[in-house]
């Protein structure tokens, strides 16, 4: 991999586990990473296990993410989350445009600019989430998807700031299915990414972290981290499992 970049490891627990079992999971997942230096490692637990996850992970270079935020400051927005709530309690990273809240919360291109431009007002990182569904890449249309995905959650997006996000690939019909893209199918898309990066950014696009998500497990993560322009992985229910989400971490650290 080009060293300009980082290799990012996300883990994306969605609407899972209980805040009482965060403790544990912190003592599981710190006793099976055996070097994550070359690697930025960050978990997205919900909401409510934010707290205790952040002081979890306190000092163990693990990161905290949130998986959504409110595209508003702040105000009468009744159960929304505001970025600086997020960033007030040591957040550091925040998914933004996932599939699911994109297809079950109806989340509009509009809104996940929004929310990235937010992210980035208060100093946290953006996950931002792109990726075809089957009927799309079935008709061809995978790659005019993602260019439009792209452009309308960057809109306004600087120069400056573009090598703060962090792009994250992710098929519809590879989450939760067991059906990972290939590492050449993933690429593919990824290197296209890549380059839609260099017409908005030019240059800038070669340090843009861009991961893969979909399936991605223990065994096939090797695989799809060795390709060129796939710089991490975003990770839902292997990362469920402290052993499995370590063994991706250990994966990443050996292949960078
Ligand atoms: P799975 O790894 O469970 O397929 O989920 C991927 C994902 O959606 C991560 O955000």
């Amino acid at each position: 991999m080009d060293h300009i970049r980082k290799t990012v490891i996300g883990g994306n627990w969605k609407m899972n586990l209980l805040p009482s079992e965060v403790s544990a999971y912190a003592e599981e997942l710190k006793k099976y990473i055996t070097d994550s230096e070359n690697t930025v490692v960050f978990f997205a637990p919900p909401f409510v296990m934010l707290p205790i996850a952040v002081q979890s992970f306190k000092d163990t270079g693990i990161f905290v993410a949130a998986q959504n935020v409110s595209e508003h400051e702040n105000g009468a927005f009744t159960g929304e989350v505001s970025a600086s709530q997020l960033r007030d309690l040591g957040i550091t990273h925040v998914i933004a445009g996932h599939s699911e809240r994109r297809s079950i919360y109806g989340e509009a291109d509009s809104a996940v600019n929004a929310k990235v431009l937010k992210i980035l007002e208060h100093s946290m990182q953006p996950v931002l989430c792109v990726g075809e569904s089957e009927e799309i890449r079935d008709s061809g249309k995978t790659e005019e998807l993602i260019a439009s995905q792209l452009k309308a959650a960057l809109s306004g997006v600087s120069e400056d700031d573009i090598t703060r996000v962090i792009i994250a690939y992710e098929p519809i019909w590879a989450i939760g299915t067991g059906r990972t893209a290939t590492a050449v199918q993933a690429e593919e898309v990824c290197c296209f990414i890549r380059g839609v990066l260099a017409e908005l950014y030019c240059e800038k696009a070669n340090a843009v972290s861009i991961i893969y998500g979909g399936s991605m497990n223990a065994d096939n993560a090797s695989e799809l981290l060795g390709a060129p322009n796939i710089d991490g992985g975003l990770i839902g229910g292997a990362s469920l499992v402290p052993e499995s989400f370590a063994k991706i971490i250990n994966t990443a650290n050996t292949s960078n």
